[in-house]
């Protein structure tokens, strides 16, 4: 009897284990526990073929077993059911998940901001290479080899001949080249100098650059786009100071400056105790360059600018670290 017993709860044990759903755990029960042929059932029914002293031990252990599978039984259907629940729960008053909207980048949003204000002026864009040659880069810019100003554009040297623009002003002279006046264009893109890294100096950054060409174009026209291009980026009320300057591919020259947008003209550490913020640098283009291109210089005036768009875009939101821009951390994207 013993052994019996034993035996059946073995298997018992074994196959509740091995249960996997509910259909499962109903045959089980039916096996062992069963009114008809539950293998616990015939073995209680068998104890009256017992002899007389040997029953009341056999009753107790027989009955011992049913509890137990019954206590296994259980605890296994509970397991079915609570799994099924999670499986099956959906709580619909649960907020939902926004999903998360992207952005262009801020130099990106700048640069269209720069070009919507050029663009309403009547100017086109236009693009160029970011490989250049020597002759674009600087000689058709009046800057012949040796010219002291080539080393403001320190830059990156390819093959000989070659190298990675320095600035935008190039496609000035490819378009002049190709195309008569009147011209009105810019052309954005990204710019390549050979500057060590820190909070304003980047390797790689982007500008934009303007030029129109025409009959009677005049020093007041260089002014009145510029002044209405600096309103429109920095607000109606922003002071603006022109300053003379120098660039070999324009005279006169002048470099444009707005009123300090940290300190309000009175002098911190952003302007570096001046009170103006230098943001873009132009003047009437060179008759040397117009030379190069094949234009009469009695015949045509033009002006020509140049702005950096990481600059810009600094002084428009307090940016203080041009690093910011290339890092691609999500907690600075998000705040433009
Ligand atoms: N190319 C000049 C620079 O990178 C900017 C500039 C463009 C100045 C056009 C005058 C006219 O510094």
């Amino acid at each position: 009897m013993e052994r019996i017993v034993k035996k059946i709860r073995q298997e018992a044990k074994e196959k509740i284990e091995r249960i996997k759903n509910k259909e499962e755990l109903e045959k089980v029960r039916i096996e062992f526990l069963g009114r008809k042929r539950g293998k616990i059932t015939e073995l209680l029914k068998n104890i009256t073929t017992l002899p007389l002293q040997e029953r009341p031990f056999a009753g107790r252990l027989a009955n011992e077993i049913k509890r137990e599978i019954q206590q296994l039984l259980d605890k296994k259907r509970k397991e079915i059911s609570s799994e099924e629940e999670v499986e099956e729960r959906v709580d619909v008053t649960f907020p939902g998940r926004k999903p998360r909207i992207g952005k262009l980048h801020p130099l990106t949003q700048t640069t269209e901001k720069i070009k919507r204000i050029f663009v309403s002026m009547g100017f086109r864009v236009v693009r160029g290479p970011e490989i250049e040659t020597e002759y674009y880069n600087f000689e058709a810019l009046n800057m012949p080899r040796y010219h002291p100003a080539r080393n403001e554009y320190d830059s990156f040297y390819l093959n000989k001949g070659y190298l990675l623009r320095s600035h935008t002003s190039p496609v000035q002279i490819r378009v002049m080249e190709k195309e008569s006046p009147p011209i009105r264009i810019i052309v954005p893109g990204r710019v390549y100098r050979r500057d060590a890294i820190d909070a304003s100096h980047f390797p790689m950054f982007h500008q934009v650059e303007g030029l129109a060409v025409d009959e009677k174009v005049t020093f007041s026209d260089l002014k009145g786009v510029l002044s209405s291009f600096a309103y429109q980026m920095f607000g109606k009320t922003t002071r603006l100071r022109f300053r003379p300057s120098f660039f070999p591919f324009t005279e006169p020259s002048l470099d444009l400056d707005i009123q300090c947008v940290i300190c309000q003209g009175k002098g911190c550490k952003t302007c570096g105790r001046k009170g103006w913020l230098e943001i873009l640098g132009a003047g009437m283009v060179d008759p040397e360059v117009f030379k190069k291109v094949g234009y009469e210089p009695e015949k045509y005036q033009g002006f020509a600018f140049g702005m950096g768009v990481e600059r810009i875009c600094m002084l428009k939101y307090g940016v203080d670290d041009i690093r910011l821009f290339f890092q691609n951390d999500l907690r600075f994207l998000n705040q433009f």
